[in-house]
């Protein structure tokens, strides 16, 4: 369990799923989700390469979204990273970057990685200022980056580099 000033992270457990089911029975929120949907089922998909949580307000422990590291490749030291809020009201006051801090900090920290990327809707502006908040920046843009209901979506890649690797990057 790791704790911020408003938000808490906890393990995802498998009663938690219904909350899931629910916040992403939202069409909205399934698209930004994309590929990554953690299911108990799979054991949060592959439990050594994947890792889940729920995002509590620290006041009244209210569950307000979940978010995660997918993909790790300790050898590469790299995975990527996912973040919903299924609560669309408390979309707006900082709980997303405040939940990517802890889990980058843990990544880093407790897990030793190097470099964390994830994918974003090119339209989702809110969710590109929410990385930019925390250090992400945008490394590339795909033209097609996913299959959406039929149809090609533009996507934008953005990356952040622990701080102890920083200083080391050769161009
Ligand atoms: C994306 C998400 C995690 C961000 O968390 P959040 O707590 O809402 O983020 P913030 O409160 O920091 O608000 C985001 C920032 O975007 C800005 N913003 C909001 N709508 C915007 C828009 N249409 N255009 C540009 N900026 C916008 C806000 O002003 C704020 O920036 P500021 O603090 O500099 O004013 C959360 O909104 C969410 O889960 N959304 C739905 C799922 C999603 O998109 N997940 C990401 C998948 S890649």
């Amino acid at each position: 369990m790791f704790s911020g000033e408003r938000v808490v992270l906890q393990p995802l457990a498998g009663n938690d799923h219904p909350l899931l089911r629910r916040w992403l029975a939202d069409r909205e929120l399934r698209k930004y989700a994309g590929r990554w949907r953690p299911s108990p089922r799979s054991g949060w998909r592959d439990p050594r390469r994947d890792e889940a949580f729920l995002i509590l307000l620290r006041v009244g422990n209210r569950p307000i979204g979940f978010c995660g590291l997918f993909g790790i490749s300790f050898d590469e030291g790299t995975a990527e990273l996912g973040i919903v809020l299924g609560e669309r009201d408390c979309w707006g006051q900082g709980y997303g970057p405040e939940a990517v801090r802890l889990l980058l900090d843990h990544a880093y920290r407790n897990r030793g990685l190097r470099q964390i990327s994830l994918c974003v809707h090119a339209t989702n502006r809110r969710a590109i200022r929410a990385y930019e908040k925390v250090g992400f920046v945008p490394e590339c843009r795909l033209r097609i980056g996913r299959w959406l209901f039929g149809r090609g979506v533009e996507m934008i890649v953005m990356s952040s580099v622990a701080p102890a690797e920083q200083k080391e990057i050769r161009r």
